[in-house]
C-alpha cells in the first residue's frame, strides 16, 4: 500500500486504475485537466482530485511511492499534430522530472500505435513504423525513458486496443468494441470497413489495470500489454451480435483510410509475461459479455 500520483485519472483507463487502487487501500492523488476526461468517471473515488495541466510545474505536497502517468492527448487523429506532440512530450518530461526529483517509481502509458504496419506479432525491440503525431509522441517518450533506465525505476506500457467501462466520454476515439456494441444494442447493424479482415489485439480494461499495477514492481523497461490474439473486425462484429442475441447483420462500408492505418495488430506477450508476470485473464468473448452487463446496468 502506498501513496500514488495518477495523472489522467478522469480518463478511461485512469479512472479504472483509480477505483482498483483505492479498493486495494492505496492513497491516490489524481491530476487531470479534463481535456478529454470527465469527473463523472470518478463517482465513488474519495481520494484527492487536482484539476491541473501536467505540462505545467506541479505543486504537490509530500512524497509519492509511485506515479502512474496516463494523461495525454489520446485521439490518434486529433487535428493539431503540434499540440499532440507538445502536450504528450512536455507532460511526460515534466512528470519524469518530478519522479526523478522525488525518487518515485514511474509507470507510464505508451502505445501499440508505434508499431504501425510492422511485422506481427509485435516485439518491443522491433523497428517502429510511425504514421501519426500521437505514435511519434509515444515512441519519443519510450526513447526518453530508455535513457533513464539506469537511474530510476521507469516502466513504459504499450497498451493495445483497450475496451471496457468508462470510455464513452471519448466519443469517436472510444474502442471499436464500444461502438459496435452500442450499434447492436440500439437495434442497428454493426458497421465495419470492407471486408472486415482488418485485425486488432483487443484487451479488456480490467486486464490493463492489472498489468499497470504489476508494472509498479517491475524492472525498468518497455512492455507490450495485449492479449497476444488478433481478431478480425468481422469476427468481432459477429461475436458482439451473438453476445447480444441480435438479428443484426454486418454492414460494410469503404474505409476512408489508406496507408496510414494499422491493418493488423497483435502483441508478442513473452516479455510482459516474464518481466511483469502478466497474462490477460479475460478472453474477448468474456470481456464483451462482462462489458455488456455493465453497459446494460449503467446505461453507460
Ligand atoms: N485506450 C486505449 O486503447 C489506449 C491504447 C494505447 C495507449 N493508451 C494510452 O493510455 C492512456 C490513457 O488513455 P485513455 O484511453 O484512458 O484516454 P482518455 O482520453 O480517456 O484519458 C486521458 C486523460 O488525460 C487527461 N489529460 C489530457 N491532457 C492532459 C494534460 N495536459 N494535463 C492533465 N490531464 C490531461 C484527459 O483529460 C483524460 O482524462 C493515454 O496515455 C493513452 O495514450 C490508450
Amino acid at each position: 500500500m502506498g501513496k500514488i500520483l495518477l495523472t489522467g485519472g478522469a480518463g478511461f483507463i485512469g479512472a479504472n486504475i483509480a477505483i482498483k487502487l483505492q479498493k486495494m487501500g492505496n492513497e491516490i492523488v489524481i491530476v487531470d485537466n479534463l481535456f478529454s476526461g470527465t469527473k463523472k468517471n470518478l463517482v465513488g473515488f474519495d481520494g484527492q482530485f487536482i484539476e491541473a495541466d501536467v505540462t505545467k510545474p506541479l505543486e504537490l505536497e509530500g512524497k509519492f511511492d509511485a506515479i502512474i502517468h496516463q494523461a495525454a492527448i489520446t485521439d490518434a487523429r486529433f487535428g493539431n499534430e503540434e499540440m499532440t506532440l507538445k502536450t504528450n512530450l512536455d507532460g511526460f518530461g515534466n512528470i519524469l522530472g518530478f519522479a526523478k526529483k522525488h525518487s518515485s517509481k514511474l509507470v507510464y502509458a505508451s502505445s501499440a500505435s508505434i508499431y504501425g504496419n510492422g511485422k506481427v506479432p509485435f516485439k518491443e525491440d522491433q523497428k517502429p513504423d510511425l504514421f501519426s503525431a500521437y505514435a511519434k509522441s509515444k515512441f519519443e517518450m519510450d526513447a526518453i525513458a530508455g535513457a533513464h533506465f539506469g537511474e530510476m525505476q521507469i516502466v513504459g506500457l504499450r497498451y493495445f486496443n483497450v475496451f471496457g467501462p468508462l470510455e464513452s466520454h471519448k466519443g469517436r476515439p472510444a474502442s471499436m468494441v464500444y461502438h459496435l456494441i452500442k450499434q447492436v444494442m440500439d437495434g442497428k447493424n454493426p458497421r465495419i470497413f470492407k471486408w472486415g479482415e482488418q485485425i486488432r489485439d483487443h484487451i479488456y480494461v480490467k486486464d490493463v489495470v492489472d498489468a499497470t499495477i504489476l508494472a509498479m514492481d517491475a524492472k525498468s523497461g518497455i512492455y507490450n500489454v495485449g492479449t497476444g490474439i488478433g481478431t478480425s473486425f468481422k469476427d468481432l462484429a459477429n461475436t458482439i451480435i451473438k453476445s447480444l442475441k441480435s438479428n443484426s447483420k454486418i454492414e460494410y462500408f469503404d474505409s476512408p483510410y489508406g496507408k496510414d492505418y494499422q491493418y493488423n495488430t497483435q502483441a508478442d506477450i513473452s516479455k510482459a509475461r516474464s518481466g511483469l508476470g502478466f497474462k490477460a485473464k479475460w478472453n474477448l468473448e468474456e470481456g464483451i459479455l462482462d462489458y455488456i452487463k455493465w453497459l446494460e446496468k449503467t446505461k453507460g
